[in-house]
């Protein structure tokens, strides 16, 4: 009992069950959750509802945002996870490491280059750790890259072709939510490309050097929409019967979970988690393009458009031996709505490698139970079990997270500025 270790967690939404439901179910061997702290008391109370009757825990204290650190010195927890939204991400980090914690944190690690800095900084004059929760390299089919590339079975990596689709559900979702403006968010180059330039990092292990990119919202906001001719627009969908006609609304109370989560909660914060994507203030891009140069001398063409028929990706990796493809269909999932689980789970799948002058062959590549093709046990079991040695090492730290958005924030400098950016002048390791 005494050895378990002992977490808090910062930021009571939708994502953070993914934790506390798996360090409450399959960890406590060795694993406590002490405590929860969020800015939405109402939000934190439904957490403790979710602890107590799914997972036949017993509530864990709360704490609002303004009593952090009264929550460290009372809980004495050993790690604080952060799944709050990302513009808070670095504060909470930095202080749990002043307090002598280490941190699990969620993508994105946090938005632009001076919060990373100061994040660095807090590493060095702490000696405290950070983990960046990268699920996606866990993902079976995924490591299966890394292993085909460290086995020389393309030989050494000269570019990567990389187009990833958001769809009509999904990818609006983060038009509808704080995601929206790019102050909470870093935009989707950040938020959601953290994934993608992370997993390119770790695929060809190297770092971005130099980025160039084009971005900007083509589809979703309402100038777009009244460029095709639509006249009526709503702010916010439940209630509103312009909603019922909109195949990209969220009715809030359509769903008990969605509605004690977010609806219930409104009243503490005025967050509405189902504003219209045709609606105002949206400043974010939906249709991006990245040109990335490697350390390594590979290239990265890099393409994320939001609103496609379909979810998921192409991928070419070239080498000098040869040529990997890989197509993924994802089975679009929508935060808080539905089976966590079944996240990231996959409808079609092709691993192909194409050898400079022999045959094609596919791979083969085993799922297993769990979300990400069985990747998130994996990934849940490295940081709350006892991990496995891993020869892929996919433990992300604070390095890895610092690289996977530095090539976001380059990208969203040169949309903004029209010039390429040198990684490394935007911040120091
Ligand atoms: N790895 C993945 O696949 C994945 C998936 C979903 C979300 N995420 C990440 O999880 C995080 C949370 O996303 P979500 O979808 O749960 O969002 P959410 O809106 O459902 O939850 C965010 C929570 O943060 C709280 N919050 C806001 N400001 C705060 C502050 N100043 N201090 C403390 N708490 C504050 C909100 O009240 C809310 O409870 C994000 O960083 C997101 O990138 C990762």
């Amino acid at each position: 009992m005494g050895n378990k270790k002992r977490y808090v967690l910062v930021g009571t939404g939708g994502r953070a069950e993914f934790f506390y439901g798996a360090l409450t179910r399959d960890f406590s061997e060795t694993s406590e959750l002490v405590g929860f702290c969020d800015i939405n008391q109402v939000r934190m109370n439904y957490a403790n509802q979710l602890l107590r009757e799914k997972y036949n825990y017993p509530e864990v204290p709360t704490y609002t945002a303004d009593q952090f650190d009264q929550m460290i010195e009372q809980e004495k927890p050993d790690y604080v996870i952060v799944t709050s939204v990302d513009r808070t991400h670095h504060k909470y980090i930095i202080r749990a490491m002043e307090l002598g914690c280490d941190v699990v944190t969620e993508k994105p690690m946090t938005i632009d280059e001076e919060k990373c800095q100061e994040i660095l900084d807090a590493v060095k004059r702490t000696g405290q750790h950070v983990r960046v929760t990268f699920n996606y390299r866990y993902a079976p089919h995924h490591t299966k890259i890394r292993e085909l590339i460290l086995n020389d079975t393309i030989g050494k990596v000269t570019s990567v072709h990389f187009e990833w689709l958001l769809n009509t559900r999904h990818g609006a979702d983060y038009f509808r939510r704080w995601h929206r403006d790019k102050r909470n968010s870093g935009g989707l180059l950040v938020h959601k490309s953290t994934h993608h330039f992370d997993l390119v990092n770790f695929w060809i292990g190297s770092q971005p050097e130099t980025v160039f990119a084009f971005g900007d919202l083509m589809f979703y906001g309402r100038e777009n929409a009244e460029d095709r001719g639509v006249t009526q627009f709503y702010n916010r969908a439940t209630g509103n019967p312009l909603a019922q006609e909109d195949p990209f609304a969220l009715h809030l109370d359509s769903d008990a979970h969605l509605k004690s989560m977010y609806l219930d909660a409104e009243t503490e914060d005025g967050y509405q988690r189902d504003q219209s994507v045709f609606g105002d203030g949206i400043n974010i891009e939906d249709t991006m393009g990245v040109l990335v140069k490697y350390r390594n001398k590979a290239i990265l063409t890099y393409s994320l458009v939001a609103y496609q028929p379909w979810e998921g990706y192409h991928i070419a990796i070239n080498g000098t031996k040869g040529r990997l493809e890989m197509n993924i269909v994802e089975q679009s999932y929508v935060n808080s709505l539905g089976d966590k689980s079944k996240e990231g789970a996959l409808i079609g799948k092709t691993l192909r490698v194409l050898p400079m002058f022999g045959a094609p062959y596919e791979v083969e590549v085993e799922e297993k139970e769990g979300g990400h093709g069985g990747g998130d046990p994996v990934l849940l079991n490295d940081l709350f079990g006892e991990p496995a040695e891993d020869p892929f090492h996919r433990a992300a730290d604070h390095v890895d997270g610092a690289r996977s958005i530095l090539t976001g924030i380059a990208a969203n400098r040169a949309i903004a500025t029209g010039l390429p950016v040198k990684v490394d002048t935007l911040v120091q390791f």
